[in-house]
């Protein structure tokens, strides 16, 4: 295999999304600007009508949806995608706002190239609602975390998180909008670093070039902890 054969099987990548599409707006422009050296292979959306779709076409980029309605059961759903996503034989399959819970055989298929943005600290306000449930808290930062997809929901290793104080006055929507501002600083540095083999997992945490290190942010995982409420 030469250099460019080589370069191509460890840059590819397919991008899941459901809605607006910023995230993935955020990767297409790291990728125009030569800040994320991959190749966005497709666009596949759970949604017909998301937004998404229409930045991804802009970009000249493949688009696929996958309407999960038309399937009686999320196994089919999930082997429809996963017949999609394998003919783009992608190195890393991102999910970008894509709002439909994937089943064990499908998260097996993709173990430890599968990952997700959640616009929370993690472990804090796993599932829905993240922000008004972060202003409820009385929590002084949230954020958004960048991880590996495993069998728990929004449990896997993280890879990076940024956090933001919450500010008087902030309603979910003021959040909402300081926290997009970062999830679109730190996922297209987090799939460079996966794209560029620098990431591995060791008892359940994310290391860069072999160790924690300060760039991923993870400084605020302990406050995290605190932070989830009982019921959470
Ligand atoms: C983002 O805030 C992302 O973190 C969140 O949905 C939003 C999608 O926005 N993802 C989840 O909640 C996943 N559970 P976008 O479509 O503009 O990227």
């Amino acid at each position: 295999m030469n250099q460019h054969e080589q370069n191509q099987l460890r840059c590819g990548v397919v991008v899941l999304v459901s809605g607006r599409g910023s995230n993935l707006q955020a990767i297409i422009n790291a990728v125009r600007s030569g800040r994320l050296p991959a190749e966005i292979r497709a666009v596949i959306s759970s949604e017909p009508g998301a937004p998404a779709l229409a930045r991804a076409r802009t970009a000249g980029i493949p688009t696929y949806t996958i309407d999960h309605r038309e399937f009686a059961t999320r196994e089919q759903f999930d082997q429809a995608l996963m017949r999609r996503i394998d003919a783009c034989n992608p190195r890393a399959v991102v999910l970008a706002g894509f709002m439909r819970i994937l089943g064990n055989a499908f998260i097996d298929h993709y173990a430890g190239r599968l990952i997700n943005i959640h616009p929370s600290l993690l472990p804090a306000f796993p599932g829905l609602n993240t922000h008004a449930r972060a202003l409820q808290s009385g929590a002084s930062h949230h954020g958004a975390s960048v991880h590996f997809v495993t069998h728990e929901v929004d449990g896997g290793p993280i890879i990076i998180q940024a956090a933001v104080p919450v500010l008087p006055g902030d309603t979910p929507e003021t959040l909402a909008e300081r926290v997009l501002g970062e999830e679109h600083r730190i996922y297209p540095l987090a799939i460079r670093w996966f794209l560029d083999g620098r990431l591995s997992v060791e008892g359940g945490r994310v290391l860069l070039d072999g160790q924690q290190r300060p760039e991923q942010g993870l400084t605020h995982q302990e406050t995290a902890h605190s932070d989830t409420p009982e019921t959470g």
